[in-house]
């Protein structure tokens, strides 16, 4: 993992302790920095996009606002659009995704929308560029750039994300396309261990993907999700969050990723979708809260929650119970599912009806903007809006 030149500067610290991993760990490595700054860990020029990324983070980060996760792949977009009997076409895809960026007033709500690569290339129905849309509705363009999961050999029926490899110039031509920002999302399974061969590749990952995307001017969403599934404590998945929280931040910072230029997509910290006890908002913030204000340094700008299949209420009654005091990040929502329910439902494919989902997306727009600053009430939600959305072992 690490190069030969850093090895050769370090004065100190031995050449196995780097490659066992363990020297950065070592209180005397800490020491060894301070006392020789120039010569020893000092190997990396930042970005040349630093001010920017540090200024779209911020600008994704700003008060009352979020991320609409449109970034489904094509398989899972054709999953969404055959629960309303569509078939799954690019001229149905398109549609779908012209109602989506062009609800009116989006904006006010939304202050970033993540792409799937189609979209970023993609024009409106009436022949407009998607991103072009989006710039004038004043949400900036992100890109799912993962290529998804594949099971992990030698793991407990476990999985790891793909698409590192062209991974930089892909970024780069994301950026040209007008992409500011990206998307990498692993998954963590509690049922299934996790191992920590999977905590380790997950973390690993992403922090290598964060570091090509800032190379590239893209601002990484940092997203090792811990799935619903199973049947545990609220306890347990805290204990997890805890390890693979803390595995991140280490291999983030060994690959000298600027904090101040990412954005977190955790999972909340809830029991186990399958657990009798269900736990409330308060509960659900009092442990994300907790496991945030532990491994989360404040230079991070903005925590940007996934819903998860969290029902479109649970999910903003969690984030409004997580902003009722200050905290030292932008604490907001990422949603794909607990933003789209209801419009996509709403829609049904219908053109006459595509005012009317475009209205029940800015419902949940303007119920997690307030959220976001604290203010939701709950009051007036539809049935629909409670209904949860669960899916063991859902993919992207
Ligand atoms: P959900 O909010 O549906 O869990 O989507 C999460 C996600 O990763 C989309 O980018």
């Amino acid at each position: 993992m690490a190069s030969a030149s850093l090895l050769k500067s370090s004065p100190i610290i031995e050449k196995s302790e780097w490659v066992k991993g363990a020297a950065l760990r070592h209180p005397s490595a800490s020491v060894a920095a301070r006392s020789h700054p120039a010569t020893s860990l000092a190997v990396r020029a930042a970005s040349s996009y630093a001010d920017e990324l540090v200024k779209t983070a911020k600008t994704i980060a700003s008060p009352g606002r979020g991320i609409l996760a449109m970034d489904e792949s094509n398989a899972t977009c054709g999953k969404r659009l055959a629960s309303i009997g569509l078939e799954n076409t690019e001229a149905n895809r398109q549609a779908y995704r012209t109602l989506l960026v062009t609800a009116p007033g989006l904006g006010n709500y939304v202050s970033g929308a993540i792409l799937f690569e189609e979209t970023l290339y993609q024009s409106t129905t009436d022949g407009r560029k998607m991103v072009d849309v989006l710039l004038t509705q004043n949400i900036v363009p992100g890109i799912k750039v993962d290529k998804g999961l594949v099971p992990l050999a030698g793991s407990n029926d476990e999985s790891w994300c793909q698409g590192l490899d062209g991974l930089a110039s892909r970024s780069a031509a994301y950026y040209q396309q007008g992409a500011r920002f990206a998307k990498w999302r692993t998954v963590v399974s509690i049922p299934n261990g996790p191992s920590a061969l999977a905590v380790k590749e997950a973390a690993w990952g992403l922090a290598r993907y964060a570091a090509i995307s800032q190379d590239n001017g893209l601002v990484p969403i940092v997203e090792p999700e811990i799935l619903l599934d199973g049947d545990h404590g609220i306890e347990r998945t805290f204990e997890v969050a805890q390890k693979v929280w803390g595995e991140v931040f280490f291999y983030l910072a060994e690959n000298n990723v600027m904090f101040e230029g990412i954005l977190l997509k955790p999972s909340m910290v809830t029991p186990g979708a399958e657990c009798k006890e269900k736990a409330t908002p308060e509960q659900v913030a009092e442990y994300t809260l907790k496991l945030l204000h532990r491994r989360i340094p404040p230079a991070v700008p903005g925590i940007m929650f996934l819903s998860g299949g969290q029902s479109e209420v649970e999910a903003t009654l969690n984030l409004n119970a997580m902003n009722q005091g200050p905290n030292p990040w932008h604490v907001s929502f990422s949603y794909a599912r607990a933003l789209q329910n209801t419009c996509l439902k709403t829609w049904g494919g219908r053109p006459e009806k595509v005012k009317e989902a475009q209205e029940a997306l800015l419902v949940r727009a303007k119920a997690n903007s307030l959220a976001q600053l604290g203010k939701y009430t709950g009051e007036g939600e539809s049935e629909e809006s409670k209904q949860g959305m669960f899916v063991k072992g859902y993919t992207y």
